[in-house]
């Protein structure tokens, strides 16, 4: 039997409905990995998360119900990247972002065709206003979504993965190689790995535009940001005069998503080794270096993000012991649409 759902724009009476769904989801979620953190397993903090994204500027939303009952709800966010910003890197200039706590449904079938009409009604107007990808992210454990998620069109584009700070073991290249905090007259060392970084990231399969002219000012700005702050941290391997590698750590910003990321956390922004140098254990030594330091300064998880289609990356965390928490998955509408009309 087809289920039959009513879809419409979500009011502010609705929001404690949601926030009942999302917290039965992320429990759900959390029973299938303890990384996340436990605070929104409580319905009150879904709710108030709810309502500063329902009051957020250029956000839409809706609820499917059945009868005067609301089964799921989606919500989507305008976002505007301008072309020299750094985030421009990673986000196409008008996107729309479905947060890992906008959406929520039943734990049952109907799932499926809920999120279907939730997107559909949401996707009409998204696309008249000229938003032509959307993304969404949701919980990696969760095969049900990422099932859905494609059946809509949508791929994987990164991975947000993480881990306890507990300390990995030293080795060998440790006694040849010296690793140190960077200072600010290591900037042009910084910016010269990040540059290695983004030639890495255009190469296939990756495959990401290579974009350094364009946002090397703002890159610049966030990396000067990084070396002048005691909480976040720069760190490089070298050997002798040479700089074989480099990683970058913020502490307690949030570049992940809210609902998964635990307080105290360390975020790994590049971790990046001189590709004649990859695979003689200079990464791993900066990761250990890292874990340590972020432990020592009172941090009890690391997270990061990664390119879905990164194999090089992916081996290295996961053999590092990074499990992954969400997924962020991207569909890019074809923009014939706005013109190709019946
Ligand atoms: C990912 C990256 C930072 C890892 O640094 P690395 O120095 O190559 O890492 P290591 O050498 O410590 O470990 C890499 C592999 O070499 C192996 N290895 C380490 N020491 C070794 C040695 N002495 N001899 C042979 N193999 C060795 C490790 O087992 C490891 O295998 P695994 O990835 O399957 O676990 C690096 O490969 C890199 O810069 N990649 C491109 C950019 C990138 O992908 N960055 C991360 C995305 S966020």
């Amino acid at each position: 039997m087809t289920v039959r759902f009513t879809v419409r724009d979500v009011a502010v009476s609705d929001l404690a409905s949601c926030a009942s769904l999302l917290s039965s989801r992320h429990r759900r979620d959390r029973s299938r990995n303890s990384l996340l953190p436990s605070a929104f397993e409580s319905t009150q903090q879904c709710l108030e998360i709810l309502q500063s994204l329902f009051h957020q500027p250029a956000t839409d939303g809706a609820v499917a119900e059945i009868g005067s009952e609301i089964v799921a709800f989606m919500f989507g966010q305008q976002s505007l990247h301008a072309a020299d910003h750094w985030l421009a890197q990673y986000f196409p200039p008008r996107v729309i972002g479905i947060p890992l706590h906008g959406h929520a449904g039943p734990n049952n079938d109907s799932i499926v065709p809920s999120y279907r009409a939730l997107y559909g009604h949401l996707a009409d107007r998204w696309t008249a206003s000229g938003f032509f990808d959307h993304r969404v992210d949701f919980a990696a454990t969760d095969e049900i979504q990422r099932e859905l998620w494609f059946e809509l069109g949508f791929g994987a584009l990164t991975k947000y993965a993480g881990r306890k700070t507990t300390s990995i073991d030293s080795n060998p290249i440790h006694q040849e190689i010296t690793i140190r905090q960077a200072m600010l007259e290591d900037h042009a060392e910084v910016e010269r790995l990040e540059k290695i970084n983004s030639r890495f990231h255009h190469l296939g399969p990756v495959l990401w535009p290579f974009l350094w002219k364009d946002v090397r000012e703002s890159a610049s700005g966030l990396s000067k940001y990084a070396l002048s702050r005691d909480r976040h941290a720069i760190f490089l391997a070298t050997r002798q005069a040479e700089t074989l590698g480099m990683q970058i750590l913020f502490s307690g910003m949030a570049f992940g998503p809210q609902i998964a990321t635990r307080e105290q956390s360390v975020y790994l922004f590049h971790a990046i080794v001189e590709s004649n140098s990859r695979g003689e254990g200079v990464g791993r030594a900066l990761l250990k270096h890292a874990l340590d330091w972020a432990h020592d300064s009172g941090h009890s998880t690391m997270t990061l993000h990664y390119a879905a289609m990164n194999q090089v990356g992916e081996s290295f965390w996961e053999n590092h012991g990074f499990e992954t928490i969400v997924y962020s998955a991207g569909r890019h509408i074809d923009e014939r649409l706005s013109w190709a009309r019946p």
